[in-house]
């Protein structure tokens, strides 16, 4: 990335220097010094060391300013028409989720370790890059006014500091957004703690790691390490009929009928913070979902395989202890330091 911003500078530097000899012929106006250009500070974000390296998309790297401007429109009413900011539903102290279902039909899925996704929403309905979801989410869902956006006297000026144009768009808004989300990454867990040999679990958590991470619970399969998703499309067999269109989930977006059912696999960093679970919401507890996968699943026919592997094609069939176990497990993954990081809070 420096090389490029390197390539541009000295570009810029060049035709300047022309530009200026061109000029030095003709009349005496000043040029302005090509220092003034600002020059952006790549971030080198630190990815938890137990974490893949995440894709980072080479016309969008890291920069410290561009974050920090992705921040401040993440929590802005300005970019909605109606009051409304990204984080007024993906709200931090509840893990970038909200506590209340969206129009009474659907849990707001949580902001936290984006970076490693490339299937977005409850029901597949978003692929590619965070660029590409942002976008969507500017131009579409907010139908952020690009108006008021240039008549900004705080957005102005960044976007042409830090983006060197006169015209800020959709684009460059959801291209700062995406450096921003990309950055809000929780890895702090008790969990992450423990992964990295800092600390012990209690025996009930390890007793409930060995339960997921093994063919007793088989959760891994789908909520794999460390993201906790696959993010994948999978049936579980949470409906055998599909009363309402939502429930039908991926086959909304290819209209092939084996796609029923089928939902994008949501993680299970900070789930113990969610108080409603799957995609409409329909648990309230850990304790009915852990009931769902022991014994409430469906045999439908286009089932997940791995759900219906021969040992648990008639549910799990857990003792209390191990599904208490389960859960304790499920709450290590609780990052308590990730919902009071300053560093993704509403900027002053
Ligand atoms: C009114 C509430 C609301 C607001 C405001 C809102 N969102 Fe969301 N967001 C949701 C809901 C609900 C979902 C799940 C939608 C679905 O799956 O169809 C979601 C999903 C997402 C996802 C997908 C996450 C995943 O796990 O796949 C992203 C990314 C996202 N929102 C970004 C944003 C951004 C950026 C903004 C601001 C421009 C924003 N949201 C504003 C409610 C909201
Ligand atoms: C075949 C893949 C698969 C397996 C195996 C699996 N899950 Fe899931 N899990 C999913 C999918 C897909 C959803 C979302 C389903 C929906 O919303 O309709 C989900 C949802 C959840 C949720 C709700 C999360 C939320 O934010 O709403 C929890 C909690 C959960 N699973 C825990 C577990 C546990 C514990 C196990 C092991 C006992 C397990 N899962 C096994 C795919 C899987």
């Amino acid at each position: 990335m420096k090389s490029k911003y390197f390539v541009i500078i000295a570009v810029t530097l060049t035709l300047s220097a022309t530009f200026q000899n061109c000029k030095k012929k003709t009349s005496n106006n000043p040029v302005p010094p090509t220092d003034t250009l600002y020059t952006l500070t790549p971030d080198t974000l630190i990815y938890p060391p137990h974490f893949p390296l995440p894709t980072l998309p080479a016309d969008n790297l890291p920069f410290k300013e561009l974050i920090q401007l992705g921040r401040m429109l993440y929590y802005d009413t300005l970019l909605s028409n109606d009051g409304r900011a990204c984080a007024g539903c993906h709200i931090q102290a509840n893990g970038f989720t909200s506590r209340t279902l969206y129009k009474n039909v659907m849990p707001v899925l949580p902001h936290e370790n984006l970076a490693w996704y490339t299937n977005f929403m409850w029901d597949g309905s978003k692929t590619g890059t965070l660029e590409e979801v942002m976008l969507f989410e500017v131009s579409e869902f907010f139908a952020t006014d690009l108006a008021k956006m240039n008549a900004s006297a705080k957005y102005k000026p960044l976007f042409k500091k830090y983006y060197r144009t006169d015209t800020i768009t959709h684009k460059l808004i959801a291209y700062s957004l995406a450096q921003y989300l990309r950055s809000v990454i929780t890895k702090g867990s008790k969990y992450d703690m423990y992964f990295r040999g800092q600390t012990t679990l209690t025996g009930d958590e390890y007793m409930g790691y060995q339960i997921f991470f093994t063919e007793t619970g088989d959760c891994f399969h789908c909520h794999t390490n460390p993201v906790m998703t696959d993010n994948m499309m999978h049936n579980t067999g949470l409906d055998s009929l599909y009363a309402n269109d939502a429930d039908k989930g991926y086959y909304n977006v290819t209209g092939n009928p084996n796609d029923l059912g089928k939902f994008r696999t949501p993680n299970l960093r900070n789930v113990a913070m969610r108080n409603y679970y799957m995609h409409d919401g329909r648990f309230t507890t850990l304790e009915q979902v852990i009931d769902f996968y022991d014994h409430g699943m469906h045999k439908v026919n286009n089932l997940d395989p791995i759900m219906a592997l021969p040992y648990k094609a008639n549910g799990l069939h857990l003792s209390t202890t191990q599904k208490n176990q389960l859960i304790a497990f499920l709450k290590t993954l609780t990052d308590s330091t990730f919902i009071t990081d300053p560093a993704f809070a509403k900027p002053d």
